[in-house]
């Protein structure tokens, strides 16, 4: 019996996390085993390569392989066992991140992510992934965290333009696996489209 293996997406801001915590809770309340994690990380290797990739300066190979390394520690060690134990796993973050920042936003070649994502992942795809939706000025406006900010959210607008656009092309591409969910919204209104999503995975 394999679980469900679900993203959450969107750039810097957008509401990932807001909304994380409360879905695994919800599943959770349905009796769904749920696993949480996020990317980059959620394995001990690959969250030390989430110390070096948020905040040491770095080539874009560079960036992009150490990415796909902490991946490849992630799936191997935490996702697959999960999965293959019969437990839901919900990522903050995954491959469609690689594409939209080291694609979009760095301009690495998507046929060469594409490569890599097949060899890291095989065939292995999300059975479900939330694009959080939002313009980066409010998004930027919403980063108000007491912490500095990481490489990544130290990057301008134009920067996450051109991430928000490669995600939308990652939807384009797969529209079956996504739900998009505006950003602008309010908390509850999004959490209304997630429950009637929940109830729709639990009972496919
Ligand atoms: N729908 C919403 N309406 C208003 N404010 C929101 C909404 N969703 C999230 N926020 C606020 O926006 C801020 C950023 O949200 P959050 O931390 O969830 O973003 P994130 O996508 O996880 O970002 P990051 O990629 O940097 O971790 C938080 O302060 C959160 O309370
Ligand atoms: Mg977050």
């Amino acid at each position: 019996m394999n679980g469900r293996f679900i993203t959450f997406e969107g750039i810097d801001g957008a509401g990932k996390s807001t909304h994380v915590e409360w879905y695994v809770e919800r599943l959770r309340s349905r009796g769904v085993d749920v696993v949480q994690t996020r990317e980059p990380g959620g394995s001990a290797l690959a969250e030390s390569l989430r110390e070096l990739l948020l905040h040491r300066t770095m080539a874009m190979q560079t960036e992009l392989l150490l990415m796909f390394a902490a991946r490849a520690d992630h799936l191997e060690r935490l996702i697959r066992p999960a999965l293959s134990a019969g437990q839901w796993v919900v990522c903050d973050r995954f491959t469609d991140s690689t594409y939209a920042y080291q694609g979009g936003g760095r301009g690495a070649s998507l046929e060469r992510i594409a490569w890599l994502e097949a060899w890291v992942h095989g065939g292995f795809q999300p059975d479900r992934s939330y694009l959080f939706d939002l313009a980066p000025p409010l998004a930027a406006q919403r980063r108000t965290s007491a912490r500095a900010p990481d490489r990544f959210e130290s990057e301008d607008i134009a920067f996450f333009e051109r991430v928000r656009q490669g995600y939308l092309a990652r939807v384009r591409a797969d529209p079956e696996r996504f739900v998009t969910l505006e950003g602008e919204r309010a908390i509850p209104e999004i959490r209304v489209i997630l429950e009637e999503d929940i109830a729709e995975l639990c009972n496919s």
